[in-house]
């Protein structure tokens, strides 16, 4: 049975309920400044999704929302000690101020990292380092997007990047995906259609590695079609990949920047093979553009951080960085598959993809529910995942959720899968006595500012 009022429900479940009942607009009437914000800040509020998932962190919920690195993983006794020696042996250097564009030794490392995806014509001159490859897309619309123009992006995509879009005003447009990622003839009629409808596209956003949310990888015959297109139609290729080396059964595919140094702004990051906590990420650029993208890092950051490039340059110097990515692998594998069996056991009635590396499972709901509206439920029952509205610009995506296996055990993956299937089974029933699943009151689109841990 389903506790149905606030006082029968425990911990996690009654802040849940005040949390809802709050309301996530209702702080701005009390806020002095209410009129003195820019325009663009009025869009910035936190949805009642977002207040929800401050409950979600509870340890007694099972968190399949967050795409949290298990970073439990990683040998942290010898990083902390490398940590030591770095600010004991450069410490003027590491704390002070940096160059804008980067520390050059790591730009060199960087390089090596990327000959595993077939990246070998690029120069050091060529990186821009960031704060995360999220502070990259953020540069990187600041400098080609003006308030209505498209950027057209994968349907679903990364919440946090159409969070970017939508600060600068673009008009996203979503390009279908399927088993084998980005349909091309798809992007090609999305292409006409702008055409047609003389409206300016200034890139295409694309995740072709074990996307976020979706879980597929474009094959590398399609790579070589998107190239084409996007050459054809002179658009832009941003080539987002945290996710590359983290395959589970085979080798990566070669990214699209290797065939092409002029067309494609290729984005990478340690967040994933590494630890986020750094906050060090990365862009290859052809010349004209790097030169922008550093005049812009500078204006809102100065420089990245000195200690955290440094502190990467020493750990891909002396650490086995690529058995810690062969480990991460071989942990993620396990999880994935945690994830697809408890799914396979406990929700047959959904259907799902089995990614092959990554984080992510998108998981298709049973006909009549809405992932979004049922998330209060899915917390309450303590078990939270991102709602697929989330992923789109336009609010469609109820019908699907994301589930990360990347940061709980294979047992809390398989009991949240247990307890999200009762959800799901009660809602069903609801929605067959009822016809329909109760809606929240907020606006879907309000989704696009993630919690820093849910990206
Ligand atoms: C597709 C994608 N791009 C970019 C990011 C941002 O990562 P970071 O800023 O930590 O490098 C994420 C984080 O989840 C992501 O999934």
């Amino acid at each position: 049975m389903h506790p149905t009022h606030p006082q029968q429900l425990g911990g996690a479940a009654a802040a849940a309920a005040d949390v809802a009942a709050a309301g996530a607009g209702e702080g701005t009437r009390l806020d002095p400044w209410f009129g003195a914000y820019a325009q663009r800040a009025h869009g910035m509020r936190a949805s009642e999704i977002r207040a929800l998932f401050s409950v979600a962190n509870r340890p007694e919920v099972v968190s399949l929302a967050g795409g949290m690195p298990f970073i439990q993983g990683l040998p942290l006794e010898v990083i902390g000690e490398s940590m030591k020696r770095l600010i004991m042996t450069k410490g003027a250097t590491a704390l002070q101020y940096g160059s804008g564009q980067g520390d050059v030794e790591l730009r060199e490392r960087i390089l090596e990292v990327c000959a595993l995806e077939g990246i070998t014509n690029a120069h050091p001159d060529d990186v821009v380092v960031t704060t995360g490859s999220q502070q990259a897309l953020d540069l990187v619309t600041r400098i080609f997007v003006d308030p209505g123009d498209v950027v057209l992006a994968e349907a679903p995509s990364y919440v946090g990047a159409l969070g970017v879009f939508r600060s600068y005003e673009a008009e996203v447009e979503h390009v279908p995906m399927d088993a084998h990622g980005l349909v091309p003839e798809a992007l090609e009629a999305a292409l006409v259609e702008a055409r047609r409808a003389g409206k300016k596209v200034k890139f295409l956003y694309t995740i072709p590695n074990y996307h976020n949310p979706a879980g597929v990888t474009l094959t590398l015959e399609r790579r070589h079609q998107v190239l084409e297109i996007c050459q054809r139609f002179g658009v832009l290729i941003v080539e987002d990949n945290p996710y590359g080396l983290l395959g589970f059964d085979r080798e990566p595919l070669p990214a699209m920047r290797a065939f092409d140094d002029e067309g494609v702004l290729y984005l990478g990051s340690f967040s994933k093979t590494f630890a986020p906590g750094y906050r060090v990420g990365w862009v290859i650029a052809p010349h004209a553009v790097r030169e922008k993208l550093v005049l812009a890092s500078e204006s809102s950051i100065l420089s990245p951080s000195n200690a955290s490039q440094m502190a990467i340059t020493t750990y891909l110097d002396t650490c086995d960085w690529k058995g810690q990515i062969k480990s991460y692998r071989e942990l993620y594998r396990e999880r994935r598959d945690a994830t697809i069996g408890a799914l396979a056991e406990y929700l047959p009635s959904a259907t799902w993809n089995v990614p092959d590396g990554g984080f992510y499972v998108w998981v298709k709901l049973p006909e009549g529910l809405d992932s979004r509206s049922m998330l209060p439920r899915a917390v309450t029952e303590r078990v939270a995942y991102v709602p697929g509205t989330a992923f789109f610009y336009d609010g469609q995506g109820a019908d699907h959720m994301r589930l990360s296996f990347c940061y709980p055990t294979p047992e809390r993956i398989r009991e949240g899968v247990r307890r999200l299937a009762n959800v799901v089974n009660a809602e069903s029933e609801l929605v067959q006595l009822f016809g329909t699943s109760a809606q929240l009151d907020d606006d879907p689109r309000d989704a696009e500012y993630p919690a820093p841990n849910l990206a």
